[in-house]
């Protein structure tokens, strides 16, 4: 490869400018022409591609969002769009491209890498977790880290009124955001998409935690749980639950945003880095992850396919740690 272009695509994540960072810097370092493609395969459609150096990528390790802006794009999916796009690589001379997203921008990647002769590597870039074939994403921790920041927050006024709060974090297929956040916060109770939620249980714990006069502040509930995230579980406990003072907190896009936390910026780095090498050495059409501190390696197809193992005991240590 001689000139790679780097892009962010789907939900944006704390850290992708330190990954966009390692990208470009590596590259340039390299000997390679490094091109920045904005809004995700939007960009690469509409030929919105311009050449970076190293100043491009000045004073951005610590910022959140991402400076190539992102979006999910409807078009790649067409095979005339990414005919489009490949026109675009290809009157420039691109000739391998790095993609920092999650698992639908992978899928992107595969296809396009598939039917064309560009190399692509993915970066997981998502603040949900939810990728086979790495320990880490970029995003997650600053994420999960401001979910806990918050919840801490909302606990206070919890006990200060007797409340039971249900706080909906995000996540619309993974729960590794309430799981985290609820087992740090000290949540009563976690639901989230990877399990059946059985209300009943949780009421009978709530009740019978009344009963020994017991202060339950927090319930967590990813926005992705069958039973339809905060707010309807709200509902029903409200509805089932009379005697309780409960309200509803859903945080929203507020961990979508803010400074990459420490460990974010590294893995960042360190992944945008190693972007570059396998490009330069060859290994093409991978994922690269980190696995046990190592940097690790999976076709793109598997990270698509497989979904990252479940952590299932933590629920029940959630709920040990609460009675
Ligand atoms: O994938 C990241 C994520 O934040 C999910 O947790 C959430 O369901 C989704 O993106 C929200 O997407 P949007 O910002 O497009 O509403």
């Amino acid at each position: 490869v001689t000139k790679i272009g780097v892009l962010t695509s789907g939900g944006d994540a704390p850290g992708m400018n330190a990954a966009i960072r390692a990208v470009v810097r590596t590259g340039i370092y390299n000997g390679l022409e490094v091109y920045g493609i904005m809004r995700g395969y939007n960009g690469m459609i509409e030929d919105d591609i311009f050449h970076m150096d190293n100043k491009s990528v000045a004073n951005i390790i610590q910022r959140g969002g991402t400076i190539l802006k992102t979006a999910r794009s409807k078009e790649f999916m067409e095979a005339a769009g990414r005919q489009k796009a490949y026109e675009n690589l290809r009157k420039r001379g691109i000739d391998g491209l790095v993609v920092i997203g999650g698992d639908g921008s992978f899928r992107g990647a595969q296809r396009f890498s598939n039917e064309f002769d560009i190399p692509c590597i993915g970066l997981p870039g998502t603040i949900d977790k939810d990728i086979a074939g790495t320990d880490y994403t970029i995003g997650f921790d600053t994420a999960v880290n401001t979910a806990v920041e918050a919840i801490d927050k909302i606990r206070d006024t919890a006990d200060a009124h007797d409340r039971l709060f249900v706080v909906e974090v995000m996540g619309r297929d993974a729960g590794y955001i309430a799981l985290h956040s609820g087992l740090a916060t000290g949540a009563e109770s976690v639901l989230i998409p990877e399990t059946r939620t059985d209300v009943e249980d949780l009421i009978s714990g709530l009740t019978e935690k009344e009963k020994r006069k017991k202060l339950v502040n927090l319930v967590v509930v990813a926005e992705g749980d069958e039973m339809g995230g905060g707010s309807e579980i709200g509902k029903i406990l409200k509805n089932r639950l009379p005697n309780m003072d409960i309200r509803i907190s859903i945080l929203g896009h507020i961990q979508r945003g803010g400074a990459p936390s420490c460990q974010d910026r590294i893995i960042a780095s360190r992944m945008g880095y190693h972007a570059v090498e396998s490009l330069l050495s060859g290994r093409h059409n991978v994922m690269v992850g980190i696995v046990d501190d190592k940097m690790h390696y999976i076709p793109l197809d598997t990270a698509v396919k497989e979904k990252q193992a479940f952590t299932s005991d933590w629920l029940k240590i959630i709920k040990i740690l609460a009675s």
